[in-house]
This record gives structure tokens, sequence and C-alpha cells, in this order.
């Protein structure tokens, strides 16, 4: 379906679904539109509305050739909805109705498990924007500060991908969904965000890097799930969203390899050999290893979270039903219905951690977290070789999933980050080795100092490697507007 492929920008909302063709969809998103640059524009700090901002925007779906860079007002990006395009004859990858033709409408019977996939989706989307909206203040460069609001703005795009489905598939519920999604927000007392990592704070540029290479990760692993989904128009949202999310975990991965790349490369030039000398290397103004460690440890955990719990009839369901698929299920070679097949669960027998064979189809959420995993730990060994390079003793490690959780059957237990169990007394003692402590939290905050001149870097942090789009180093990413 060549159509499809570009996308129709002459329209408010720009489209490769046929909007100008489908009335009722247009009215109901360009009544949404208003509210959505409302909230927009309460969020992000008035001089950055108003500075022009090198960003990709998206002028096809086609995998090559997609983006184009262009100086916008960030208030005038071009949000769209924009699906992959059309398999024909795709069929529903797994679960009962595995084999038949994939969905396009929604499925009576599984209306009300889908809209709240969508909604859960859709609300971690706006979250992520709100608890960054202070970051610009402080970008470390030019550079950075574009990331960020690239970041941002195609947060912002994911938000619209839910709404649409939401606007155009569920009805007067769906309109109602998509008006609490900009009634919500991060951190609120009344009406907080739905996801524990969603309310947390992101204080500082480390933990934005943390944020984008851990808990976007998740995002990943979400949407290649549900990218498998019996219902096409949810699997082709996902699809594009996916090809979106791979900038925001490099944005995450380079970012913390700057980090460390800048503290080793001071620690060498001043004659540090131990990493554990956190005062000196400090006041040489870079960041030690070991909070960095911590801070990975903090991410790394909240969005362990997000996987649920181990074991979930509900994850079952939405397997079962064929609405959402496990990681690569398109590559995997068993049944795909799981109908006998088992699956090693960690559980906690007697204060032991012990792995358990459990259906596998109970089991979904816990291979997604173990997938999640592997996926996480790549990074992690490049940022090792980092640290080797400069001959530094000091390895980056993802912690025990035991450790610091909130959900699952690990949550509030006082385990260490090697997966022992303590007392509690001993754990408030030592926890604050392991996560960031209030004077972390302050040291990193007192670094946090604007460089707005092009080709110029926070002294915490090494300029990257190579530009965004092959722009040279002094390149002005972001024109500022003074007032
Ligand atoms: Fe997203
Ligand atoms: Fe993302």
């Amino acid at each position: 379906m060549a159509e499809l492929v570009n996308v129709e920008y002459d329209t408010l909302i720009p489209n490769n679904v046929g909007l100008s063709k489908d009335r009722r969809v247009q009215k109901a998103l360009e009544k949404w539109h208003p509210g959505y640059i409302n909230w927009w524009n309460d969020l992000i700090p008035r001089e950055f509305q108003e500075s022009l901002v090198y960003l990709r925007t998206t002028v096809s779906v086609d995998p090559k050739g997609w983006a184009k860079f262009d100086y916008v007002k960030m208030p005038e990006y071009r949000w769209g909805i924009l699906l992959a395009p059309e398999v024909e004859g795709r069929t529903i990858p797994c679960g009962e109705h595995m084999g038949d033709l994939a969905w396009q409408e929604v499925p009576g019977e599984y209306r009300a498990l889908l809209q709240r996939l969508i909604v859960i989706q859709g609300d971690t989307e706006p979250g992520s924007v709100e608890q960054q909206r202070f970051l610009g203040k402080t970008a470390p460069s030019l550079y950075d500060m574009r990331n960020l609001f690239q970041v941002n703005v195609e947060e912002g795009r994911h938000l619209w991908a839910m709404v649409y489905l939401l606007q155009k598939y569920f009805g007067r519920n769906g309109r109602e969904e998509a008006d609490d999604l900009l009634r919500r927000s991060s951190g609120s007392e009344e009406a907080p965000r739905m996801l524990g990592a969603f309310n947390e704070e992101t204080p500082d540029w480390l933990s934005f890097f943390m944020f984008t290479y851990f808990t976007d990760r998740d995002g990943k692993m979400q949407l290649e799930s549900l990218a498998q989904s019996g219902f096409d128009p949810m699997s082709r949202t996902c699809r594009f969203m996916l090809t979106e999310e791979a900038h925001h975990m490099f944005v995450g991965e380079t970012g913390v390899g700057r980090v460390i790349e800048r503290t080793c490369q001071v620690m060498k030039e001043n004659g540090i050999e131990d990493p554990y000398d956190v005062d000196k290397i400090r006041a040489l103004g870079v960041i030690d290893l070991p909070t960095i460690q911590k801070k990975l440890n903090m991410h790394y955990t909240l969005s362990l979270d997000l996987f649920g719990q181990e074991v979930s009839t509900n994850a079952a369901n939405a397997f079962n039903a064929g609405i959402k698929g496990r990681y690569m299920e398109h590559r995997l070679t068993d049944d795909h219905k799981l109908t006998d097949a088992t699956y090693p669960v960690t559980q906690l027998e007697n204060d032991a951690i012990v792995l358990k064979d459990m259906p596998a189809l109970t089991a979904v959420n816990m291979r997604l977290r173990d997938d999640y995993r592997r996926d996480a730990s790549g990074g992690v060994g490049r940022w090792n070789k980092l640290i080797a390079k400069h001959g530094i003793q000091f390895e980056m490690v993802l912690p025990h999933e035991a450790f610091n959780r909130e959900i699952g059957v690990f949550a509030k237990k006082p385990f260490d980050p090697d997966g022992k169990l303590l007392g509690q007394t001993e754990y408030d003692e030592r926890v604050g080795d392991w996560l960031p402590n209030k004077a972390d939290g302050d040291f990193i905050a007192s670094l946090m100092v604007p460089c707005t001149e092009p080709g110029e870097y926070a002294g915490w942090i090494s300029p990257p490697k190579i530009g965004i789009d092959n722009k040279p180093g002094d390149f002005e990413y972001v024109k500022l507007h003074m007032a």
C-alpha cells in the first residue's frame, strides 16, 4: 500500500492513515489537539518554546530515509500518526487464535483488555516528558539539549500514537481515556501516572541518560511484544514507534558512556588509580564510577518493576488472546500457544531464591524481563570496555533482580545488589552505598551547569564521537531564544 508510506502533511495532524477520509476520527483528534498543545506549552519552559531546535521529523515510514532534519520551534513540531506499512495476509502469531488473519477491528471479547494495555502504554509517554521537563536549563551542551528535546517530542508523538488507537477504535470510552492521559501527571498527588517509575524524578542528566538507557528499553520490550499483537493497528503503530525508540536508547548508552569516559580520562590525567578515591575524583569535577554504579542500580531496578508480577494471569490472558506476544515471537520455534510448556521463574521460598518451573503461559512477564536483562547487559559490557581501555580496575554490573524491588516476589525485601538477603537494619545502614544518597545527589546537582556555546561541553562529560546528522562538533544544534 504505497500511498500509506508517505506522510500527509497538508492536514492539521500529519498522518499516513488516510485521516482526511475518516471524518469522525479526524474531528475527535482535532478536538483533542488543543489540550495536547496546552499540555506541551505548560510543560516546556518558555525560552525553549521559542528556540530553534535541529530536530528530525518523519517524512515517510519507509525504514530507509524516514527522517528529515531541520530547525523547528518545538510547539510547531508536526506530531503525527504514523503506522508501519500493512503486511498483507498477516496472521495472529500466538495464542488460541494463532494462524487466523490478524484483526483489523477490535475483537469484542478482548475490548477491555486491549484498551487497558493501550492506556498503560500511552500513560508512560507523556510521563517521561514531564519527568524531564527541567533538564533543558542545565544541558551540558547544545548537542545534548537537542537530544533531550528530540526524545521529548517523540514521546509526545507516542502519546498521539496511543490516542489515535483510543479515538478510532474505542468510541466514547476511548475519548475519555484520551482526555485522562492529559489529566494525570508525573508525581502528582491527586492524579499520578499509572506506573511507579514514571512518578520518580529525573533530577539530573546522569539520571536522564540512565532513564533513556534502562527505562526506554523497558518501553522497547513492551513495544516489541505489542508489535506482535493480533490486533493489526496496534502492531503497526508499535513497529513504527520502535524505530524512534532506538534513538532514545542510543542517547542513553552514549550519554552514560561519555560520562564514564570523561571520569576515566580525568582520573588518568591526575594519576588517580583507585576508583574509590571518591573525594579526590569529585574535587576534579567529574562523577566517580561508584556513584555512576549507584545511579545504574536505581534506574535498572525501577525499570524491572515495570515488567509486573513474575507470574501473572493478566499476562497469560493477553498472550492467549493473541493481543500481546513474546519478544521476537515470530522467531521462536515452539507451538506459540504454550499449552504444556514451562518456564523457570525466580521465587522466594523460606527466604531462599529458587528457580521453579511454572506454566510458561503465566510466566510471560518473567520471560520478557529475562529478555530485557540480556538486552540491557550489552551496553554495560561496552561501558566496561571504556573503563578497561583506561586501565582502571572497575566494572559496572547489573544488580541482582531481588535488589530494591517494589513489585513481584522480592518486593520490599532487604536484598543487597548481589542477591543476598540481609536483616532490615543492616540493609538500611548500607543502602546508601548502593543507591544514590542525598550527598551524591547534591554533588551531581552541583555539576549541572548549562553550556550553551556551540561546541562547548560541561567538564563532567566527553563530547560525542560523531554529531547528529553527521554535523561537526561545533554545530549549533539549538538556536536559543534569549529573552
Ligand atoms: Fe515512547
Ligand atoms: Fe522512548
